[in-house]
């Protein structure tokens, strides 16, 4: 078995997964402390995760019926993330794994994202190409063994949840904005407005910076008529204006991602694979379409256990040296398992 701690953004998680890929527990606990903000402040995420991080592995271990006596190895998120944030995770896995003379698996986060697929009771088997969209990352890769992946295309600049959530804050909605977004957009029409699908964009990667600013005009222009009733008065039609541009760029290249891998399998996987719309719109292109339960798309530690069970561990002599690291970097991201 394996225990694997995930501490990367705002949610602090660990959880306990056999090497055949069974989830034995799954605990998450979502610090819901940076609402308020509008976003995650990084300096409140690590003391959170602090304050927390102890209480959810004794959880996670119950949860499970085991001990620390079970565990044959720990498995750890090292990037890319809030450095502060991942520090406490690995701070943690690495001293469990020194005191308890166990071996420590460092493992990249959109590895993890990716190896959510390959879990109890429905693995997916590569190769298949895999959308991840978050409120922190979006990126299509291709995915032909259970270690590494191939990034074929990403965001050039907003992940689309976070275009979902700054669109959300602008029509005063609460963060996050993604299923706020959602569910006032049933009510809408998509065709209402057309804002930007990035369509300058080359090649299979994405942009959705256009798009807020677009939206940031339209409420603008909305509220400068007089007596119309603004912005307010059109929300549910901006929302599903939105919401379609979002859903109708991450389709078209996932699209046009199949199509020029030769692949027929898809799999979602990030907050965002929760909407409807894309899931419905998804649905309609791949004969296999992979989507984990909802706990297993956000962040969670099971992924990260499960990419585990497929990476070496960290050589003993290395583990209390070993750094965290903020970015994907193209190399690391690649491989799967950077340096
Ligand atoms: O993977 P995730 O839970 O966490 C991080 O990104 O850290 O993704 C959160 C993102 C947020 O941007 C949220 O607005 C979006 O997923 N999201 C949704 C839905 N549920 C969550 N976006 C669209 N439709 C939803 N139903
Ligand atoms: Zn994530």
């Amino acid at each position: 078995m394996i225990l694997a701690l995930e501490t990367s953004c705002d949610d602090t998680c660990a959880a306990v997964v056999t090497d055949d890929g069974r989830v034995l527990s799954n605990v998450i606990s979502s610090q819901e402390v940076h609402d308020a903000y509008g976003g995650v402040v990084p300096e409140i995420a690590s003391r959170q995760h602090l304050q927390l991080m102890n209480v959810v592995i004794d959880d996670a271990l119950t949860r499970a019926g085991v001990t620390l006596d079970d565990i044959r190895a720990i498995a750890v998120t090292r990037g890319p993330g809030l450095v502060g944030a991942l520090l406490i995770g690995m701070a943690t896995a690495k001293s469990i794994a020194v005191a308890r003379g166990l071996p420590l698996i460092p493992v990249d986060h959109l590895q993890g994202h990716i190896a959510a697929n390959f879990l109890a009771p429905d693995p997916l088997e590569p190769p298949f190409v895999c959308l991840v969209a978050s409120g922190g990352h979006t990126f299509l890769a291709r995915v032909d063994d259970h270690r590494s992946f191939t990034v074929l295309g990403r965001t050039l600049d907003d992940a689309a949840g976070e275009a979902l959530d700054k669109g959300a804050r602008l029509l005063g909605l609460p963060f996050p904005g993604g299923p706020h977004i959602e569910r006032l957009a049933a009510a809408g029409d998509p065709g209402a407005f057309a804002f930007p699908l990035a369509h300058g964009v080359p090649g299979l990667d994405m942009s959705f910076a256009g798009l807020k600013t677009a939206l940031l005009y339209t409420v603008r222009d909305l509220d400068a008529v007089e007596g119309a009733g603004g912005a307010a008065a059109r929300a549910a039609d901006l929302a599903a204006a939105y919401q379609h541009a979002v859903v109708e760029q991450l389709t078209r290249r996932v699209a046009r991602a199949l199509d020029e891998a030769g692949l027929d399998q898809l799999a979602i996987g990030g907050g965002v694979a929760a909407n409807g719309l894309l899931r419905a719109r998804l649905t309609q292109l791949a004969p296999t379409i992979h989507i984990p339960e909802r706990a297993l798309c956000t962040d969670n530690a099971a992924m990260i256990a499960s990419a585990a069970r497929h990476l070496p561990p960290a050589s003993p002599e290395t583990v209390p040296g070993l750094d965290a690291y903020a970015t994907d970097r193209a190399g690391s991201l690649a491989q799967g398992t950077p340096s």
